[in-house]
């Protein structure tokens, strides 16, 4: 098997793929040769961005999707289909989660945080991996973070939803693994994205997160989508239940 990374004739979805990391991969799979379909709900970041890849010479449709409606998960799947005839690759971007320590976070905080990170994410998988067996299979790739498997405060129920997320990564691995349908996880570190803004806004406390990350600073939105990449191409088809961390060395240190 020769090394390659061309995706030409494929098809992705790619969760909040209008801003942040997400926007990065759905250009990155671009790049690569793949079609994409773009979801979250804010519109006008997606259309945005179908615009970059249709620049780049690849389609591109925008689906504004809440993914705290289940009810609409399947269309997700089926505006994909209907667009491009089938879909080969999910990845599992859209997350959100609150600043909060775990005396303070709200019931319906919990009830976000899980809905859009595990449920949502679960839901879809399961669309796409019954789409994906129509024809010979396909790749999932969940993203997770770091704090999946390392404690900290402030965003623990975030952190205990990745967990879930990269459990439910390896149990989608074993049971579609007869389909054909790979699902791995990437897991970065602190990334410079909206996301993290409260985070890295701030220049003492950025100073010192990155003082404990071995490469001395935090990842930007590009440097994840390599591993994605990877993870969705022939290179890694003997790969699946796994996680990449791209961290600059984080867990490493830990
Ligand atoms: N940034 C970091 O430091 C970091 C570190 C580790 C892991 N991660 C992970 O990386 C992934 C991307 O994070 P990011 O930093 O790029 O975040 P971001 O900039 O906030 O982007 C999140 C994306 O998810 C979408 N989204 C959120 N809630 C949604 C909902 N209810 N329905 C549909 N879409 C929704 C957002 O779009 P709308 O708001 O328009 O819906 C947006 O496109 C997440 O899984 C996150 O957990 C990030």
């Amino acid at each position: 098997m020769s090394a390659t990374f061309d995706l030409t004739g494929k098809v992705a979805i790619v969760t909040g793929g209008g801003r942040g990391i997400g926007r990065s991969i759905a250009l990155g799979l671009a790049d690569a040769g793949a079609d994409v379909a773009v979801t979250a709900r804010s519109g006008d970041q997606l259309k945005a961005v179908v615009e970059e890849i249709k620049a780049k010479g690849r389609k591109a449709i925008a689906i504004e999707v809440d993914l705290m409606k289940p009810e609409l998960i399947p269309s997700i799947v089926e505006g994909t289909v209907a667009e491009f005839g089938k879909v080969d690759i999910l990845i599992n971007n859209a997350a959100r989660s609150f600043m909060r320590g775990l005396l303070d976070l709200r019931e319906d905080g919990y009830d976000k945080i899980f809905d859009v990170n595990v449920k949502a994410a679960f839901l879809l998988a399961r669309e796409a991996a019954k789409e994906m067996m129509t024809h010979g299979g396909g790749h999932i790739v969940n993203i997770t973070t770091v704090g999946a498997v390392r404690g900290g405060s402030g965003m623990g129920i975030y952190h205990a939803s990745k967990a879930a997320l990269t459990m439910l990564t390896k149990c989608m691995a074993v049971e579609w693994s007869m389909l054909n349908i790979n699902v791995n996880a990437v897991g970065p570190g602190l990334t410079r994205t909206p996301f993290s803004e409260p985070i890295w806004s701030n220049p003492d406390i950025e100073a010192a997160l990155a003082s404990r990350i071995p490469q001395g600073r935090l990842a930007e939105p590009e440097e994840i989508v390599g591993a994605v990449l990877f993870l969705c191409t022939e290179n890694a088809h003997y790969i699946t239940g796994e996680t990449i961390y791209v961290d600059g060395g984080s867990l490493a240190n830990t």
